[in-house]
């Protein structure tokens, strides 16, 4: 096959890449997607390095047995735990995330910002490079926010319950005063409505999924690989290392497509 035509691959701990999905297929409609949701092992963001760096592993051998032309880790944590590794040894492109603190730092007016994230990516070495960078004349207010990806997963997306557990979270960086609030977990995005309605509209959010698309539709252009104007039978296909109905209501709701995930083989369950 012309490389070009090959798939792009996109892996998450679960469904929360879904939102960075819907950012490469807004800049890149061409493109077919083959997404992978560990859901098995959702959340990383309580999981050690080392986890996270098998599966990664593996979820790449997978991706690349596809005929992936590029792969984007559409996962804080996974990136933070195994996007050196994984770049070191995988010969395609490799486009991981980065919660937004550049740009926070860039945007407050008060000088004030709060993350929203894992416990994996705020403990990372990568965060702590990027507070050295960015966060030096500035207050940054970090929230590890356990169980927010299990609710996401679950289609609670605007309960009651996941209003709460977001209150709590928010209130210690809104009672600090904040202006910006970095959604460090690609998960959030989908919880930006009710996270908006917290936080009030003196507050802004910033999500890294456009930027993360729009770099990967650079790279790829660089390297000559975006896919040749020819028709595709889907978008996207799904996997997951977690097959249920569950699965399939949240994956279609959040993709706005009715759809099924296959299940991964066995050496990925
Ligand atoms: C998680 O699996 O804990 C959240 C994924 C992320 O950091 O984006």
């Amino acid at each position: 096959m012309d490389a070009r035509n090959q798939p792009i691959g996109i892996f998450d701990s679960g469904l929360g890449g879904l939102s960075v999905l819907q950012h490469l297929n807004e800049q890149m409609p061409l493109e077919h997607y083959i997404y992978v949701a560990d859901s098995a092992n959702v959340p990383y963001g309580t999981k050690s390095p080392e986890f996270i760096v098998d599966r990664a592993k593996k979820i790449c051998d997978f991706l690349i047995a596809q005929q992936c032309k590029a792969i984007v880790i559409a996962c804080n944590t996974a990136t933070a735990a195994a996007a050196k590794y994984l770049r070191a040894h995988y010969p395609l492109p490799i486009i991981g995330m980065e919660p937004a603190v550049k740009p926070a730092a860039l945007q407050t007016r008060n000088k004030k910002i709060g993350v929203l994230a894992t416990e994996g990516t705020l403990k990372s070495t990568q965060f702590a490079a990027l507070l050295d960078r960015f966060g030096n004349d500035i207050e940054v207010h970090s929230q590890p926010c356990h169980g927010l990806p299990e609710l996401v997963e679950a289609g609670e997306i605007d309960t009651e319950k996941t209003k709460a557990l977001l209150g709590k979270y928010m209130r210690p960086m809104l009672d600090a005063n904040v202006d910006t609030i970095v959604l460090g977990c690609t998960h959030y995005p989908f919880l930006a409505a009710t996270i908006n309605e917290i936080a009030g509209n003196q507050v802004s959010l910033i999500d890294t999924g456009l930027a993360v698309a729009r770099h990967t539709k650079d790279r790829l252009a660089a390297e000559e690989l975006l896919r040749l104007a020819t028709p595709i039978l889907e978008t996207a296909r799904f996997y997951t290392s977690a097959p249920s109905e569950t699965t399939n209501q949240v994956i279609s709701r959040l993709w706005g497509k009715e759809s099924t995930a296959q299940s991964l083989p066995d050496a990925l369950m």
